[in-house]
């Protein structure tokens, strides 16, 4: 047994990641300006609150070479609007990516770059396939953390910017109904 290589590890039941050496980055309140849109709730919430946390294995970040991580999404909502991620294209807008729901429950959002956008229901044992040139974003619509592993080309690197102005849909909890809502400027 001793000749076998211990490969990094996921705990499926909350996608805690061990077994190899770990990037962690943590997206607080403060740093998702303008990601929401009741600008007031969001100047009220508490800056340092943490949104969302990833984690992935560091690995070789080379062309052809895969990334294997976990985005831990908390339940909260800023006005009416669940929390969710920042969302983004990616930098080579040919790299799809895929994403698994391990924990919780949600809706990735995905938007083609003409702006036709979709939602797919994030539950324990989903799968998303993420093709290319779709932008992606996770929300959180449930009362527990949404945990969801994602694997994606070290490639494909990130593109915020082409979203600034917001997603073509918002989802937003309607005195406990999840409600979808179309956004002319998305
Ligand atoms: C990687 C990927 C995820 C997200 C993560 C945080 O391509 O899609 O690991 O990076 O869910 O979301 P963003 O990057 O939009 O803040
Ligand atoms: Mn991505």
């Amino acid at each position: 047994m001793s000749a076998f290589l211990l490969p990094p590890q996921v705990a499926w039941a909350d996608g805690v990641l061990s077994g190899g050496p770990l990037i962690r980055k943590s997206t607080r309140m403060q740093a998702l300006a303008g990601v929401f849109s009741n600008q007031s709730a969001w100047s009220e919430c508490d800056p340092e609150r943490v949104v969302y946390d990833v984690e992935l294995f560091d690995s070789p970040s080379a062309e052809g070479e895969l990334y294997v991580g976990v985005t831990h999404l908390y339940a909260g909502r800023v006005g009416d609007e669940f929390f969710m991620t920042r969302g983004h294209f990616h930098q080579r807008r040919e790299q799809g990516e895929v994403y698994f729901g391990l924990h919780g429950e949600g809706l990735l959002l995905l938007q083609s770059e003409q702006g036709e956008a979709r939602l797919e229901y994030v539950f324990p044992g989903s799968v998303h396939i993420i093709p290319g040139n779709t932008a992606h974003r996770l929300i959180n619509t449930g009362a527990v953390t949404l945990s969801a592993l994602a694997v994606w080309p070290c490639a494909a690197g990130h593109d915020y910017a082409s979203l600034a102005g917001g997603f073509a849909l918002r989802v937003v909890d309607d005195d406990g109904v999840v409600q979808t809502k179309e956004v002319q400027n998305g």
